[in-house]
């Protein structure tokens, strides 16, 4: 059976004011009657599947159970990570924590993401599984289709370019402008989609060749944590004293024993305020609604209102983010939407 390996504890700072600090958006009902995080253990759940492993922190020990269980799931493992040090020492800990079975395939996914085609997704999670058992990393690639900079981005190798699972010749975490347009016009790259599938025995050797400084910290965090009721915590000192590294960087820029699995359409990372637009389904002139919203006159706009009772309107507006909560709104230019994260940096700095 394959391991889910689900990373809850992200703070989605770029969706805010929909996202917050003590409930992110991967808790929230972003589309749809269930969370992202919902969606995702569904989506890992079934006869191929062992109980997902869930990596969160402290704040969303009680979520994330509270969740599965109205879903009649079973959490398997929940560790607690005492701080964020990103997908990199994460990984590695899932991957020591099941280090008694070399074997065993993991398949490590973000909890925020919308993956509209769930066949296409479970035929290629199929595919990358035979690879992944002969010891590759195995990434799952989406056809780009902007020079999306915030992405990793994926080198196909001509060889094998029509098997389900193709080797990969080179793997490029988050490049510049210019190059992101290089990479999408030669058409040979794939965006990484963020989900990784490996052997717990290919990974701990992945980083014991890319990133040995990582082991000794996290393992001594696993020896030194404790069980707390359902929850496993690890220790906080030498969890803090490993390094902040995304796995990308960390691992797969490195390693040569790279694969991936196409997926079909359908993938969005909800990074921002502009893809919840385009997943929203803009009308011929670019505007999406949500919620009790109504648009006069307005083009390549979202207006967003999360709270039943509040009526959100926009006149004339182009190229604009609305977003209204019950305690906050947001309104900013879709072509900065990025930003958003500046500005929870800028309240939280506010206190
Ligand atoms: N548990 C846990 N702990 N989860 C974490 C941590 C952590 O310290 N840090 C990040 N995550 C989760 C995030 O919540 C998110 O779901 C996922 O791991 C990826 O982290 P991001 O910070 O969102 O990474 P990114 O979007 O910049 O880039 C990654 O995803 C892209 C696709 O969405 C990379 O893998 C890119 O190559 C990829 O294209
Ligand atoms: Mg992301």
């Amino acid at each position: 059976k394959i391991h889910p390996v689900i990373l809850c504890g992200g703070s989605g700072t770029r969706l805010w004011p929909l996202s917050r600090k003590s409930y992110p958006k991967q808790f929230g009902r972003v589309f749809g009657e269930l969370s992202l995080f919902q969606r995702t253990a569904a989506r890992l759940s079934g006869p191929d599947f062992a109980p997902p492993m869930l990596l969160t922190t402290s704040d969303f020990r009680f979520i994330v159970g509270q969740q599965l269980t109205e879903m009649g799931m079973e959490p398997g493992r929940i560790l607690i990570e005492p701080a964020g040090r990103n997908t990199g020492p994460a990984i590695l800990a899932a991957a020591l924590a099941l280090r008694d079975t070399p074997q065993a395939l993991m398949l490590v996914a973000p909890s925020d993401h919308l993956i509209a085609d769930e066949e296409a997704f479970r035929a290629a999670v199929r595919a990358g599984a035979a690879a992944a058992a002969e010891g590759r990393l195995v990434t799952f690639g989406v056809a780009p289709d902007r020079p999306e900079t915030g992405y990793g981005y994926l080198e196909l190798d001509e060889a094998d370019a029509d098997g389900p699972v193709r080797p990969l010749r080179r793997f490029v975490e988050k490049p510049d402008a210019e190059t992101a347009a290089q990479m999408l016009a030669s058409g040979r790259f794939l965006w990484n989609a963020g989900i990784f599938l490996f052997s717990v025995g290919a990974a701990l050797e992945a980083y014991r060749a890319h990133a040995p400084d990582l082991i000794a910290p996290v393992r001594r965090a696993l020896e030194e944590g404790r069980e707390d009721l359902d929850f496993f915590r690890l220790a906080e000192e030498p969890w803090l004293a490993a390094r902040d590294v995304s796995v990308d960087y960390a691992i797969m820029e490195k390693a040569g024993n790279l694969a991936v699995a196409p997926l079909g359409g359908g993938w969005n990372d909800l990074g921002s305020w502009t893809t919840v637009w385009r997943e929203t389904g803009p009308d011929a002139d670019g505007v999406a609604l949500s919620g009790e919203a109504t648009a006069i006159d307005c083009r390549d706009t979202l207006l967003r209102s999360e709270n039943e009772g509040v009526r959100l309107v926009g006149i004339g507006l182009e190229n604009i983010v609305a977003v209204a909560t019950r305690d906050a709104v947001l309104v900013a230019d879709m072509a900065q939407s990025q930003r958003v994260r500046e500005a929870v940096a800028a309240l939280k700095a506010q206190g």
